[in-house]
């Protein structure tokens, strides 16, 4: 029997839809006390009768065996303003439905909790305090996602520890995940399940919806993995196990983090869906006056593409005194507030694949860096040093080091840390999207913010939109960036197509754009390696790839040898009051606009993959009252990402709220554009835009 006759409410089956009726979440129970939900969009199915649940470490499934004894509904619908973002107020307005259970062998209690928003969906497991369990392990979780169609998916390989692959665009039926293990792939974990992929996935059904498949608010729990039933085209979570193969460990009262489904039928909109982010929890920062968006410049690229190098054995040390005091003149000369030095400490001999456990204390300079001089400079100069701890992914040492490194820091007037986990976790066994690890990133952002310091994280767990809560967390990579076009095959002209709608649905991503020399034969002559895209899409990378912290990737030299192009990357903003997706599709373009905080500055990026492409649209975001001037940042004529990278024209016009624009961009190009309203003198010089 499902329904006890103790129980208080008899209820088979619950039934809510978000505050426009679009999405709609059927909950109910199988015969046997199994919980199920379903999603549909538009009145079409997107999510069949999926079950859900938990394996438990002792031997009781958490699965079945429910009656439901409560369910609730409730709606929200406020308004905040993030710290900072894509757009200044953020609407939170769902529905919810709350649904508890409990299971009538064991007495154990577990709640569901749905938030139906207009553009998905967010649901939890909760496990309220109970007597009749305390703390426990799960050994796995197992949520449905019943797709029961061979959707088109965007996936890379499902993997403990890394998420640096560029993306499969295949039928669900063709998901083949041992494609993507190469040896370019750092520290992947080895092939778990050749039918597994990881979050943020993203379908695209016959009919054209596009789904987006995440989690939102990773705290205290493992990162999931999806592993795929191709008979029935059904995902399983698969969490990342620790050292000894348990999924988490939990106690009462807990919840998981949310499981995202968010939904369009049209691709642009669903890159501005805030569901994610409001599903997390509200800042936890009182004072945040010292949080500030900014571009960065740094000692970086040039150990990248093999110029200098971290370590000072070699005769290349790239983090000196002089080379440092020259990078601070730049950023001083060119209105950057930061400088990244990586390379400044003891330690890169012999860092990496040596599973030494105390290779960096993170406060001891190299001799030929003088920081106490160029903290010293760079407050003369108006500039800061932004840190770089790369703990080798040795993290116990540098929980052991995080306080007085932190101390280190603001003594030395930096507020900002770029942190990194490159290689095998130290202790051995556990895995960077593991809970174990989950817990680190978030004790970092703590204890980063107790100290009033702003963190960008190279290899750590993917984002789930925990930006809202510590809004210290500017960026992070979990992702395949642009250095591996530095140092390897690269990444193909499509993926920064593909990005928007995965990896950046969870948070910012430090991408680093901003390459001008686009072959690295530059450097090596034999090097067959180069960046996949032309010149002018490394400039509209500032736009399409959002982030409040921007670096100005390239050398010192290459932007000295293109002033006109690299005035972009000094005047693009990183902090936005409003952003319009114009035009999208996952794998081929990204268009989109967005306007300066605090100003009437409108900036555009448009981005194509391997195809030429030629996109029209109009501009009629702008006030209507006003004329503005537009600076246009295009391919030229011949450019090409592989024949002809580095060729661009810079034009001038005048714009106006009714103007069409229209865009030619070449295979692997993209536009970049800064609107601003223009003077009478610009008025006089320039004519006005007509499309061609
Ligand atoms: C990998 C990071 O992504 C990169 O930015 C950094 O330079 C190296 N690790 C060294 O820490
Ligand atoms: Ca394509």
């Amino acid at each position: 029997m499902v329904f006890s006759i103790l129980s208080t409410f008899h209820i088979k089956s619950q039934m809510v839809l978000s505050p426009s009726g679009y999405v709609s979440v059927k909950v109910d129970l199988s015969n046997e006390g199994v919980p199920r939900y379903s999603i549909s969009y538009k009145n079409k199915s997107v999510i069949q009768p999926s079950s859900l649940g938990f394996v438990l470490k002792d031997g009781n499934n958490f699965n079945n065996g429910f009656e439901i004894t409560n369910a609730e509904t409730s709606s929200v619908d406020e308004f905040w303003n993030p710290v900072w973002g894509e757009v200044k107020t953020i609407r939170n307005h769902y529905n919810e439905l709350k649904i508890s259970l409990r299971q009538t062998t064991t007495q154990r209690l577990l709640t569901l909790v749905f938030r139906v928003f207009d553009d998905g969906v967010g649901f939890r497991y909760e496990i309220p305090r109970q007597p009749a369990i305390n703390h426990f392990i799960i050994e796995k979780e197992e949520t449905k996602f019943n797709f029961g169609k061979d959707h088109t998916a965007f996936w890379i390989p499902g993997d403990y520890n890394s998420n640096e692959y560029f993306y499969y665009k295949t039928k669900l039926s063709e998901i083949d995940a041992s494609v993507g293990h190469t040896i370019t792939e750092i520290s992947a974990k080895k092939l778990f399940d050749n039918n597994a992929v990881q979050t943020p996935l993203l379908l695209k059904s016959d009919d054209g919806i596009y789904i987006n498949l995440h989690e939102a608010a990773l705290v205290n729990y493992s990162a999931m993995n999806l592993i795929l039933d191709k008979n029935s085209f059904s995902f399983t979570s698969h969490l990342v196990p620790d050292a000894i193969h348990n999924a988490a460990y939990l106690q009462a009262p807990a919840t998981t983090p949310w499981r995202t489904i968010i939904l369009s039928d049209k691709a642009a909109d669903l890159l501005s869906s805030k569901t994610i982010l409001n599903l997390n929890e509200p800042s936890k920062i009182n004072d945040i006056s010292w949080i500030k968006p900014q571009k960065m410049i740094g000692i970086w690229w040039e150990m990248h593409v093999g110029k200098s190098s971290w370590d000072k054995a070699s005769s290349k040390h790239g983090a000196t005194t002089a080379n440092t005091k020259r990078y601070i003149d730049f950023a001083a000369k060119h209105g950057f507030n930061g400088i990244l030095v990586e390379g400044w400490n003891e330690g890169w001999e012999d860092w990496f694949g040596t599973w030494k456990e105390d290779v960096f204390d993170f406060v001891t300079p190299y001799p030929d860096y003088d920081i106490n001089y160029l903290s010293n400079y760079a407050l003369e100069k108006g500039v800061k040093l932004i840190m770089h701890h790369e703990t080798s992914s040795s993290v116990t040492n540098y929980e052991r080091w995080m306080e007085k490194a932190y101390h280190f820091m603001k003594k030395h007037g930096m507020e900002a840390v770029k942190t990194g986990y490159v290689g095998y976790i130290i202790p051995r066994g556990e895995w960077h999207d593991g809970q174990w690890m989950v817990n680190h990133y978030n004790r970092v952002l703590e204890k980063t913010a107790e100290y009033k310091i702003m963190i960008d994280a190279h290899e750590p767990v993917r984002p789930t939109g925990l930006h809202r809560t510590w809004p210290n967390f500017l960026t992070c990579e979990a992702a395949r960036g642009n250095e591996f076009n530095a140092w390897s095959q690269g990444n193909p002209p499509e993926h920064e197509t593909i990005l928007p709608f995965t990896r950046l649905m969870g948070g910012p991503m430090d991408y680093t754009p901003g390459i001008f020399k686009i072959k690295m034969n530059h450097y090596n002559p034999t090097s067959t390696f180069q960046v996949h895209t032309t010149l002018a899409k490394q400039l509209a990378l500032y736009v399409t790839m959002y982030s409040p912290l921007q670096m100005a990737a390239d050398l010192i030299e290459n932007y000295e040898a293109r002033p006109d192009a690299f005035q972009f990357i000094k005047d693009v903003p990183v902090d936005w009051d409003d952003t319009k997706y114009i035009t999208a599709e996952p794998g081929d373009y990204v268009v989109v606009a967005r306007k300066e905080k605090g100003k009437e500055n409108w900036f555009v990026g448009a981005i194509t993959d391997e195809e030429t492409r030629t996109l029209q649209f109009s501009l009629d975001f702008l006030n209507k009252e006003e004329k503005y001037i537009m600076t246009m940042y295009r391919d030229a004529d011949d450019a090409h990402w592989k024949a002809k990278p580095e060729v661009y024209v810079i034009e001038n016009f005048v714009v106006t709220a009714s103007t069409i624009l229209k865009l030619k961009m070449a295979p692997g190009g993209g536009t970049a554009i800064s609107i601003k309203p223009a003077t009478i003198e610009d008025t006089e010089l320039y004519k006005k835009y007509k499309v061609k």
